[in-house]
């Protein structure tokens, strides 16, 4: 078998993770992952772009060994996660010569997460460039994308951008590119929602600045590599635009049938005037769909019932989330039940201090659905559908 390669000279050494369940143990991965690294073999030097997850060393020595790498100079990080820099520690034992080469950011945290010792780094300013004789890198930093200290790594005779987890997805598939474009479509957006969400607006930023440079295809370090660019950026584009869809995401529990009856009232009357709902039982949700509905969303609904007068764990969960993953929805309001006392729309509202989106007038009734209820859930209905008209949505 031999390695497969991008470019002359440009091999693909990392691996994939088919069975990988769960990144970060919080993100499912229904599609498995992989880290890509990638072999440049330079006239005069050779580097490595990234590597893999610790777990993985095993097949990056392989494919190494297959592809008769005598030596390493350069171990370049574009990021420091472990999932691709925890085997830099480990070759820097078999190649005792290559220097590691990052920003000062990427130096700090790889001294910092693998004990690499200060001597090993070459550190690389924002468009400072590395000759390989034949070949030059060209480094840019992308801040946040997904940690403070992540770069960008051009090939530059190549035209290729590494782009390390900036347009990743987390899909394990046997080819090196984009095969199947409404699939990997799917999982980049996906992996946009759980991963790159929080920072859409430095994306906007690193999206100019990716406009400023010549390159022909993308390679991440997860998931198929591009070889038509404008596919994963223009999804991009619209992901990270503050346009908004005519839709509703409502992320609920229920305890004993009452929000659910709230929320299946809820979302027929909203279905009546033509907007799009998404409800999520959060007993039985992944949370990976939740967070690719809440990309386009217009509207959060938390559905709750009151737990110990507060808002279900389950709810609060959900919320944290939501709001940790900065959705751009423009307007927010709670629906629940409660037995005696209730302090929970005060406690979910609280929590979305990253979306700030403008609140709607919550439903919270006390005990089984009313008629009552189901007035002020009408009225819900057609709030929302204003405000949506008001956005030019319906
Ligand atoms: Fe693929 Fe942020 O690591």
């Amino acid at each position: 078998m031999t390695i497969p390669k991008i470019k002359s000279n440009i091999y693909c050494v990392g691996a994939k993770d088919y069975d990988r369940r769960l990144f970060d143990d919080l993100i499912p991965l229904p599609d498995g992952t992989s880290y890509n690294a990638y072999l440049v073999v330079g006239s005069e030097k050779t580097a490595l772009i990234d590597a893999v997850d610790g777990a993985k060393f095993y097949v990056l020595q392989k494919n190494l060994k297959k592809a008769k790498v005598k030596t390493i100079d350069y171990l370049v990080s574009n990021h420091s996660e472990q999932d691709h820099s925890e085997s830099i520690a480990k070759l820097i034992e078999i190649y005792p010569k290559a220097k590691v080469v990052t920003n000062a950011k990427g130096k700090d945290h790889l001294m910092v997460h693998l004990h690499i010792p200060e001597e090993k780094f070459i550190v690389k300013d924002d468009g400072e460039t590395l000759s390989l004789g034949d070949k030059t890198l060209q480094f840019f930093n992308i801040p946040w994308v997904h940690w403070p200290e992540t770069m960008m790594t051009l090939a530059q005779e190549d035209k290729i951008i590494f782009t390390c987890d900036l347009f990743g997805t987390h899909l394990a598939q046997s080819e090196v590119f984009v095969v199947d474009k409404e699939k990997t479509f799917s999982s980049a957006k996906r992996y946009y929602a759980e991963i790159m969400m929080p920072f859409r607006k430095l994306i906007r930023k690193h999206i100019k600045k990716l406009e400023g440079i010549d390159f022909e295809m993308i390679a991440p370090s997860h998931g198929p590599v591009h070889q038509d660019p404008e596919f994963i950026i223009n999804a991009y584009k619209d992901w990270i635009s503050d346009d908004v869809k005519n839709e509703v995401v409502i992320p609920y529990v229920s305890m004993h049938h009452s929000v659910k009856e709230m929320v299946e009232y809820l979302t027929d009357a909203l279905s009546e005037r033509g907007i799009v709902v998404k409800p999520f039982n959060l007993t039985v949700t992944d949370i990976g769909e939740l967070a690719m509905a809440l990309v386009d969303t217009a509207t959060i609904i938390i559905g709750s019932p009151a737990v110990l007068t507060g808002a279900h764990p389950s709810a609060v969960y959900a919320t944290f989330l939501a709001n940790a993953l900065r959705p751009k929805a423009k307007f927010a309001t709670v629906i629940g039940s409660y037995g005696w006392k209730c302090q929970m729309t005060e406690q979910i509202v609280g929590m979305l201090t990253r979306i700030r989106p403008e609140l709607l007038e919550p439903v919270v009734i006390r005990g089984k659905m009313t008629d009552e209820g189901r007035k002020a859930l009408d009225k819900l209905a057609e709030t929302i559908l204003a405000k949506h008209k008001e956005l030019k949505l319906v």
